[in-house]
């Protein structure tokens, strides 16, 4: 394998496999087809697999209205987007924009949300929501509550050209709002678009120890040309401090536990011991006056049940890699190495202990994993801004997204919608969207042949 010298020391070296195919070490699975992202890590014991099976069940089970005779699953709303987490993360893999016609949607998003805020920040650090509507928009509620209104989506056509005269065409959404339920949103207000990813290797990417991501930003700091890193810092409910965020497409969650909790409130209106308040806003007296769960003062989601969906969210597999010795396939991983890609997406790092041992596996410790990203915030340049400051992340910076499995999607789900709002369709296209750090990595691309260009996209999409 040739690897840049600028790149060299963020490939963790492991002769028994050189070219990262075990893509989680030993939890990896060797999985193909619609289930590809749905095992558990292959290294499991007997008890922990039992636990995964029921975490996998509250997963993917619809939640429903109160009051209901299933009391260990009522409490949804009073607003929500979805019913259950696969309804986002079908197949434990990855969400796609609707359906478009006539240039505007007619179908409600389900996997995309927007989140939304005002200039300013809470008390933690973390955007200010929106006064009205919350920190999320929704766009389902319970009977007898008003919906927060509807999401539209209209695509303008960018049109451009590689250096060999191929021309090509990218569809750049444009955000609105219909039928609010309760009045007009802050003039100010800002949204950030985000599509559900897929969630395996959850826990491997928590396993990462933090030194490894400020080594990240420090040896990109030091090296010349503009990309530039850097952690983002964020309140973590679940341990109850400031940490380096991973997850999100802004890192703007530490832990799987805080995301999973969150994800449970935001997204479905079941609260928790961690998030126990209900998502509505002072202006929203009906969702207020709701129906709470069966469970009554308690919270709707018991920490059991949320503590066995946090470890089997924290323990799906990293699917292995496919075609890493095809010859087409390793010179598209030089070319990943030249044109700088490795930087942002580094390939493979060392596991130490998860942050909450019993909310995580030994499994998932002391393991060589590839996912491909050095969990550091880029400005990504105009055309994939969303303005809307996360944290420490600004306006125009993203996570760069692991790549590990992104060559399944079709497999898993059908499509291969890339980027924070699935706006790309396909790999080539997301990296025509990339600008500001990755702007010289594109303008590589851009001249690239075409045979070197299908090398790249069969790589990314060997991983
Ligand atoms: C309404 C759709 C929706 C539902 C329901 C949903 N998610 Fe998500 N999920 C998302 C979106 C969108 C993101 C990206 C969020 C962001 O960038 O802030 C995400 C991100 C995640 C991530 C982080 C992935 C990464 O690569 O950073 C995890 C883990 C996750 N969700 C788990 C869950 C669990 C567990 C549930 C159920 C309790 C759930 N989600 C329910 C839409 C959803
Ligand atoms: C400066 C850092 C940086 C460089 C260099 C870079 N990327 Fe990215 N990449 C990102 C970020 C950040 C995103 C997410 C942007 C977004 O969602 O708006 C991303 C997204 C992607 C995606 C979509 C992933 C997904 O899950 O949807 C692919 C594929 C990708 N990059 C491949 C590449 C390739 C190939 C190269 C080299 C030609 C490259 N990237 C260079 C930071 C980088």
């Amino acid at each position: 394998m040739w690897v840049s010298p600028a790149v060299r020391s963020d490939v963790v070296p492991d002769p028994a496999d050189p070219l990262g195919e075990r893509t989680g070490g030993a939890t990896t699975v060797w999985a193909t087809g619609k289930n590809a992202f749905s095992f558990p890590a292959a290294n499991l014991s007997d008890a922990e697999r039992t636990r995964f099976v029921i975490g996998n069940s509250f997963f993917k089970r619809n939640w429903v209205i109160a009051p209901a005779s299933t009391t260990a699953r009522d409490g949804l709303g009073p607003h929500f987007i979805a019913r259950s987490c696969g309804a986002c993360h079908a197949m434990d893999g990855r969400g796609a924009p609707p359906q478009l016609r006539r240039g505007l949607n007619d179908e409600q998003p389900v996997a995309l949300l927007l989140r939304l805020s005002v200039p300013g920040r809470d008390a933690h650090g973390g955007p200010l929501p929106e006064p009205v509507y919350g920190d999320q928009f929704t766009n389902a509620a319970v009977p007898g509550v008003k919906p927060e209104g509807e999401v539209t989506i209209r695509w303008k056509p960018v049109h451009g050209r590689f250096a060999d005269g191929t021309p090509y065409t990218l569809q750049q959404p444009i955000y609105g709002f219909r039928k609010l339920g309760y009045g007009p949103m802050a003039r100010d207000v800002m949204l950030s678009p985000r599509i559900a990813p897929q969630v395996i290797g959850m826990g491997l990417l928590e396993a990462i120890p933090e030194a490894e991501i400020e080594r990240n930003a420090a040896e990109q700091a030091a090296m010349p040309g503009p990309i530039k890193g850097q952690p983002n810092r964020v309140w973590d409910v679940v341990t109850g401090r400031e940490m380096i965020g991973r997850f999100g497409w802004k890192a703007n969650v530490a832990t799987v536990a805080h995301q999973t909790a969150a994800a449970f409130l935001g997204d479905m209106g079941i609260t928790s011991s961690y998030f126990p308040q209900e998502a509505c806003t002072p202006a929203q007296a009906d969702c207020l006056a709701a129906p709470r769960g069966a469970r009554g003062q308690a919270p709707e989601i018991d920490d059991k049940t949320l503590q066995d969906v946090i470890f089997y969210t924290a323990t799906l597999a990293p699917p292995a890699r496919r075609h890493a010795r095809d010859p087409q396939v390793l010179r598209g991983q030089q070319l990943f190495a030249q044109a700088q890609c490795a930087v942002c997406h580094r390939p493979s790092y060392r596991t130490a202990q998860a942050p909450f041992p019993p909310l995580s596996s030994p499994a998932l410790q002391d393991q060589t994993i590839w996912p491909y990203t050095d969990l550091l915030l880029h400005d990504m340049g105009e055309a994939l801004a969303d303005g809307r400051p996360d944290f420490r992340a600004h306006g125009r910076q993203w996570r760069t997204p692991p790549l590990w499995g992104i060559g399944l999607l079709r497999d898993v789900n059908g499509h291969q919608r890339l980027l924070h709002d699935g706006r790309a369709r396909g790999v080539l296209e997301a990296i025509l969207w990339h600008g500001g750090e990755a702007e010289d990595s594109k303008q590589q691309v851009l001249r690239m042949s075409r045979e070197d260009r299908e090398a790249l996209v069969k790589f990314v999409e060997s991983l």
